[in-house]
């Protein structure tokens, strides 16, 4: 990861569930450690959800978790996003559609957030964080999980190159 990253922006499809699962852990793993001047935010390639809460499922899960899942309010990708040093997202098709806006020659801040995964095979193809919104809850138990471990690694990668 380069150097000086000061503002990390998650990305997936609504903007409910999985981006701001990754957003809330990641502030508070930030926040535990201690560490000043990295500012996590979310938001999704649509706009379906802009203004609301996370997915009540989402929410739950994280709260039961011991995570303050209340304040979130879902945002789109736009040029406002474009300034972010890191950008992360959760599956290819979020990737393709960031890649597809964001100018050329930025293209070097995106990375998939499972390329922080320590249990993804890095000499293969990086796996999406899978869309739990319309299936069941063991869905949502997983991206929390996936976030979990994804997220100390992207710690202790920010905290190494800061
Ligand atoms: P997210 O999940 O991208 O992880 O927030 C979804 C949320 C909403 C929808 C799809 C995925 N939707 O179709 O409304």
């Amino acid at each position: 990861m380069s150097a000086g990253v000061r503002r990390v922006a998650f990305v997936c499809l609504g903007n409910i569930c999985r981006s701001p699962t990754a957003d809330v852990v990641m502030a508070a793993l930030l926040e535990r450690a201690g560490v000043d001047g990295v500012s996590v935010e979310s938001c999704g390639t649509a706009d379906w959800h802009v203004g609301g809460p996370m997915d009540r499922r989402t929410a739950a899960v994280l709260d039961d978790a011991g995570y303050d899942p209340s304040r979130h309010r879902a945002r789109q990708f736009g040029p406002s996003w474009f300034d972010h040093d890191l950008i992360l997202t959760m599956d290819a098709t979020n990737h393709a559609d960031v890649l597809a806006m964001l100018p050329a020659d930025r293209h070097d801040r995106v990375r998939l957030f499972r390329s922080f995964d320590p249990e993804v095979d890095r000499t293969g193809p990086i796996p999406d964080v899978p869309d739990p919104w319309s299936g069941g809850e063991a869905g949502f138990l997983e991206v929390l999980a996936i976030v979990e471990r994804s997220c100390r690694v992207l710690l202790s990668e920010l905290v190494e190159t800061a």
